[in-house]
């Protein structure tokens, strides 16, 4: 029985809704690793309360002062205080580390712009100079599917006290709209709308489930060796697209015990080894798996048949170009894998793997991707202490089941 590291979207963001909450917001476990210290850290800066009582973290809030912001590898905290300090009255500058400063900062701006702010990126990149803040309210139709770009809208939107509406083409996964409610903020969804009404944020109390994307690889690793029981997982429905994919490729996993907590489905997952066969995922799907989609690509060099993923391109765009790393690790290990033109990415299953020396690239879900499969194959593992930016025990606990 293994609990895994606690959810990273939902630590973000229970630690961002404290902080501009009137009074104080107990976190309960939440995630303590790399990217989610930075967000207290960032937090601090601005005049946050911040107090530590053994795993929890109570979080007062006040009013924001000016602060250099360095977000280090934290995509989802740059794109979420972009909102949130949209709406402040002074200006704020945003930094990142090597691969943060990589990543798409435009899918921010654009609608941030759109309510009124002045922002200047560095050819779409960080750093992000907020110098006006937004005013208005806007109805979005969101171009990708972001939870990160629906959050900072949301955010920006509490700032200034407005309802907005949000419309996605797929459902992102939806943590904040499940939060919030607890913070004293309505929020309605209707299919892939989601209308959120203006109201003051109060503290309150939130309990951090164990992260599902920390569970794929013990999802994985535990398909292809041995039994195992995950604890406390965060069934999200927007979440599990990596386990329902699995288990239309024939694998046994099964949920028990599921329970309602702050808004979130909990339970228990029980996966035994499975022979897996190769299905066709749709673009549909794709942002409730984008976490984990090289763990499936791997899997699916096991499975009997052939796999396609649909539109894989958001791939890129992660701590590092995750569709090329994964092209190339997988076949340099004698995978049978292509990727088209589009973005969809084809894997012939049933091939055998080799092992080989890799490098993490510092992505932390790159080294988890070497870790499992080195359960395969013996492989070399360059820079995996990266894996502590979302799951610091992550070494820790493969111990107990390799
Ligand atoms: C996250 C959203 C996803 C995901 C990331 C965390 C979030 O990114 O890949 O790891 O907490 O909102 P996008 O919103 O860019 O798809």
């Amino acid at each position: 029985m293994l609990r895994v590291a606690s959810d990273k979207s939902i630590t973000h963001r229970a630690f961002l809704l404290g902080a501009l909450a009137q009074g104080t917001t107990l976190v309960r476990h939440p995630l303590l690793a790399e990217d989610t210290e930075a967000t207290l850290s960032c937090l601090e800066r601005l005049g946050v309360g911040i107090r530590r009582q053994g795993q929890d973290v109570a979080i007062t809030g006040a009013a924001l002062q000016p602060a250099v912001l360095d977000c280090k590898n934290a995509g989802t905290l740059m794109r979420l205080l972009m909102g949130i300090l949209a709406t402040q009255d002074f200006e704020s500058t945003l930094i990142g580390d090597a691969s943060l400063i990589k990543r798409p900062m435009q899918r921010v701006a654009e609608p941030l712009r759109m309510m009124g702010a002045s922002i200047d990126l560095d050819a779409g990149h960080a750093p992000v100079r907020i110098l006006k803040p937004v005013r208005e309210s806007i109805k979005y139709q969101m171009p990708i599917a972001s939870a990160q770009v629906k959050s900072a809208i949301m955010l920006a939107h509490l700032g200034i006290n407005k309802a907005c509406e949000i419309q996605e083409r797929t459902l992102s996964r939806d943590h904040l709209e499940r939060m919030l409610p607890f913070f004293g903020v309505p929020v309605r969804h209707d299919g892939c709308s989601i209308f959120m009404e203006a109201a003051p944020l109060g503290a309150c109390e939130i309990a951090v489930p164990a992260d599902p994307s920390s569970a794929a690889p013990f999802i994985a690793g535990a398909l292809l060796r041995a039994p195992i029981e995950l604890t406390d997982v965060c069934l999200n429905p927007t979440r599990l697209g990596f386990v329902e994919t699995l288990r239309s490729m024939g694998a046994s996993i099964t949920m028990h015990d599921v329970r309602q907590e702050f808004g979130e489905s909990i339970g228990l997952m029980r996966i035994t080894p499975s022979q897996l066969t190769g299905v066709r995922v749709p673009a549909s799907q794709i942002p409730s798996m984008i976490d984990e989609l090289m763990l499936l690509a791997l899997l699916a060099t096991q499975a009997k048949g052939t796999t396609v993923l649909e539109r894989v391109g958001e791939l890129r765009f992660k701590e590092s170009d995750r569709l090329s790393m994964m092209v190339e690790i997988l076949r340099s290990m004698g995978a049978k894998i292509h990727c088209s033109e589009l973005d969809d990415v084809v894997i012939e299953g049933g091939v055998p793997l080799h092992g080989i020396q890799m490098d993490a690239k510092q992505d932390h879900r790159i080294a988890m991707l070497g870790a499992i499969a080195n359960l395969l194959v013996p492989m070399e593992l360059i820079g995996a202490d990266c894996v502590a930016v979302s799951y610091p025990d992550f070494f820790a606990h493969m111990g107990m089941i390799s």
